[in-house]
């Protein structure tokens, strides 16, 4: 594939927050009077090599979303070619349904949480530079800190996982636009917590790139403290 391969970037935005507690879509929460999904977007589009948006949100805030959108484009004085859409019960059902509105000239497709505001470029660069070099599947990764341990129903630990081999998953995950279409349309969708473990699933290759800690997801409260003292840093 060439490296001027046109990138789609899907944005799931259309989750609740109830983790959040903030009784409106997490997307819609602002920081700084910018909604998540608004400073989300105008990372992306900080990416060159980013032609199309796609974005899931809840459908009764299809209308709303156009002007987070704009505000995002205008920020950055852009103009590319956007679909909004309708987004589903689980995050898989919203991926799949934005699935719907890729176009034939997206040749990777990034999906990227609408409440991972403050990915580095740089992630999304060495996201597209591995797909250049012909991987299909493709996720960011950072060690975990801390021990990991299984337990039984009863809280009781079963065992520790050995921590050299484990990774935390971030988005933007990157596909190859056919590999991302076929495993969203011959999967049984068991809705799963990631893109790529859908891959994973269809016995497809994943490789891995170096995530970053400012690629933290905002999903409790005390995220979203943390992303405003991140946010007025300096
Ligand atoms: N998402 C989505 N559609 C859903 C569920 C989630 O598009 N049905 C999106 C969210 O908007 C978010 C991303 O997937 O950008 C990661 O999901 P999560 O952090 O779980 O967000 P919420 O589902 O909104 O939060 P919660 O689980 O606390 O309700
Ligand atoms: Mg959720």
């Amino acid at each position: 594939m060439s490296a001027t391969a046109n990138v789609c970037v899907v944005i799931p935005a259309a989750g609740l927050g109830e983790r959040l507690g903030l009784n409106q879509p997490k997307a819609f929460v602002e920081i700084n009077n910018w909604s998540l999904l608004s400073l989300t977007i105008k990372r992306v589009l900080e990416i060159e090599r980013v032609g199309h948006l796609i974005i899931a949100v809840p459908a009764e805030f299809k209308t709303p979303a156009l002007d987070h959108i704009d505000r995002a484009l205008r920020d950055a004085n852009k103009k590319i070619p956007f679909d909004v859409v309708s987004g589903g019960v689980t995050r898989t059902e919203s991926v799949k349904n934005s699935l719907l509105a890729l176009d034939q000239l997206d040749s990777f497709v990034l999906v990227h949480d609408a409440a991972r505001p403050f990915v580095p470029q740089s992630v999304f660069d060495d996201v597209i530079a591995k797909l250049d070099s012909g991987s299909k599947v493709v996720i960011p990764v950072i060690p975990v800190a801390d021990t990991i341990k299984t337990v039984n129903e009863k809280s009781e630990v079963l065992n520790t996982l050995d921590r050299t081999q484990l990774r935390a998953v971030q988005t933007p995950q990157g596909f190859a636009r056919e590999v991302l279409s076929e495993i969203y349309a011959t999967a049984n969708l068991q809705p799963t917590t990631d893109d790529a473990g859908l891959a994973e699933l269809a016995g497809i290759n994943v490789s891995t790139v170096a995530g970053a800690v400012e690629s933290f997801k905002i999903t409790t409260p005390f995220d979203l403290e943390m992303a405003t003292n991140f946010m007025n840093r300096k």
